[in-house]
């Protein structure tokens, strides 16, 4: 029997601005309602190169971030029932609300809690995988709060209320259409996989030459960001599909989008405005506007009930693909920047 005693490490960020730096880091231990995973692969998110430049959300310095692993348990809690040590898992790591450094991603051993973590069958490899936390997590925080909550001081989370994706195969039909701005992000790809799962019609906008990605995420029409019809284009379909509209779910949110946001909710007679970022201020009373907040127990019943099936059958689709940047704990420097350089259609990842 092998006696060695693993050693953790990290890519840490001792100073906001910095780059960051690999180095030894604690073992975590996992508490009640947690495990550990041993990572294979973690996934880069916008977010991170943000905390990395201005130090946003990072409440413990020096800093371990990152918000999704895929790789196997390595220990779990007190009381755990649904994983055993060995099991191949993906998960959302929650850093960002805690603070914690064992709940960051870019570390060879990170604590997932149990509740946003989930078993990856066998026919899925791990850097496959880890595109599925965050986004997944980000997409049922977009679309199924029932009550607003808090995103940012003065600023609420949508509250859209839609059902949960459905294993059930057709899905039960829900009579409503969304609009999916910024179709083939990360964020974007996932609400409208999930939107489809859930029941709903999603119109979608992404650039030309993504409109089969997002076709193959199910939605029924697809418009090019760049087509300066394509408000009046995405009216017409969503008009032409003949159910009630629900609203707009802005992955970009951006000052570009904001106007053709606006233009859409005034033609359809309002809805709800979800955003990725603080909305914009000067919606008309007929449009409800909110900022999703990618943390939220919200997900559990998704992360236990339908993640593990749902990637078996194939009705949770790893997409965008991933882009491997690398092996090693070194290659998380190199993969902020490029993900701050912006991507198309994929998930910066970084083997471990
Ligand atoms: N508030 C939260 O809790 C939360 C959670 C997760 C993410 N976010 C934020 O959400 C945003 C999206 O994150 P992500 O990881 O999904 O991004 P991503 O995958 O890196 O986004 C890249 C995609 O953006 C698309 N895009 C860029 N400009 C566009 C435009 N004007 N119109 C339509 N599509 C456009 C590109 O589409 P084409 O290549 O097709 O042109 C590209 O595929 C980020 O700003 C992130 O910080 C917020």
């Amino acid at each position: 029997m092998s006696t060695e005693i693993p050693k953790n490490q990290a890519a840490w960020l001792t100073k906001a601005g910095t780059p960051l730096e690999v180095g030894d880091a604690p073992m975590p231990k996992a508490g009640p309602g947690e495990i550990v995973v041993k990572n294979a692969a973690v996934a880069i998110n916008p977010l991170d190169w943000h905390m990395q430049d201005a130090g946003v959300f990072v409440q413990q310095w020096p800093s371990i971030f990152g918000c999704e692993v895929a790789g196997e348990v390595h220990e779990v809690g007190p009381n755990e029932k649904r994983f055993k040590k060995g099991d191949r898992v993906i998960g959302h790591t929650v850093n960002l609300v805690s603070g914690r450094p064992q709940d960051g991603a870019f570390a060879l051993y990170t604590v997932v809690p149990a509740a946003k973590a989930a078993i990856l069958p066998e026919k899925i490899s791990y850097n496959e995988g880890v595109v599925v936390p965050f986004a997944l997590e980000a997409a049922i925080c977009a679309l199924s709060l029932k009550i607003p909550g808090v995103a940012l001081p003065g600023v609420a989370t949508p509250a859209l209320g839609l059902p949960y994706p459905s294993l059930e195969d057709p899905v039960p039909a829900v009579n409503k259409t969304i609009v999916v701005y910024g179709g083939s992000s990360s964020v974007g790809s996932m609400v409208t996989q999930v939107a489809v799962a859930a029941g709903l019609n999603v119109v979608s906008i992404t650039g030309a030459r993504n409109f089969d990605l997002s076709k193959r995420l199910g939605a029924t029409g697809v418009f090019d960001h760049k087509d300066p019809l394509v408000v009046e284009k995405v009216v017409q379909s969503v008009r032409s599909l003949g159910k009630d509209f629900v609203g707009i779910f802005d992955a970009i949110s951006t000052e570009e989008t904001y106007p053709h946001d606006k233009a859409i909710l005034s033609q359809l007679g309002g809805g709800h405005l979800a955003c990725s970022h603080p909305p914009p201020t000067d919606v008309p009373d007929n449009v409800t506007a909110g900022m999703i907040f990618a943390v939220n127990d919200i997900a559990a019943p998704v992360w236990e009930d339908y993640v593990t099936p749902a990637l078996e059958t194939g009705k949770l689709q790893r997409l965008p693909p991933p882009t491997i940047v690398g092996k090693g704990l070194e290659f998380v420097q190199k993969a902020l920047e490029r993900s701050k350089a912006g991507v198309s259609a994929t998930k910066l990842v970084v083997e471990l």
